[in-house]
């Protein structure tokens, strides 16, 4: 699978960490930076380029680190067809697919360590969306959400 990954600083060194995993399970890593860490940068800017890159068709999912997640999640689900949320549990990283067609898993860096988040990326990508009809059903009521709002 093609999955874009991004971070702020906050998010710089845990980056690594995914990437590293990510590669080890055969994925392909679509690169939204930061390239270097830049202790003024933003998260949106990051959260952007990655909704951006699966807006595209250039990844199928994606994962934004910052500090806390928070941010990232915030900045990413404003975007058009991103679905995204913190998820430092790996229930919420395996069912947020399953159940809510999630495809931005953000993580904070400040707050989970280099193992469970290599978890929390394994939990992520391998989990598909059920097509039950009652998830298909609130899927469809969150796109009339935005659809309707903008
Ligand atoms: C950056 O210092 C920090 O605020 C950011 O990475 C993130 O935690 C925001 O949610």
């Amino acid at each position: 699978m093609n999955i874009a990954i991004g971070c702020d600083h906050g998010g710089f060194a845990l980056k690594a960490i995914v990437v590293d995993e990510l590669k080890q399970l055969g994925h392909t890593i679509v690169d939204c930076g930061a390239h270097a860490y830049t202790p003024g940068d933003d998260y949106p800017d990051f959260a952007r380029a990655v909704g951006a890159a699966i807006q595209r068709g250039d990844a199928e999912r994606g994962i934004v680190v910052c500090g806390s997640g928070v941010g990232a999640s915030i900045a990413a689900t404003k975007m058009r067809g991103i679905r995204a949320a913190v998820c430092h549990d790996t229930y919420s990283a395996r069912q947020g697919v399953e159940h809510d067609d999630m495809n931005v898993l953000c993580l904070g860096a400040r707050i989970i360590g280099d193992e469970l988040a290599r978890e929390l990326v394994r939990a992520f990508v391998s989990a598909e969306f059920n097509r039950a009809e009652r998830f298909q059903r609130r899927l469809d009521k969150v796109r009339k959400i935005e659809s309707e709002e903008r």
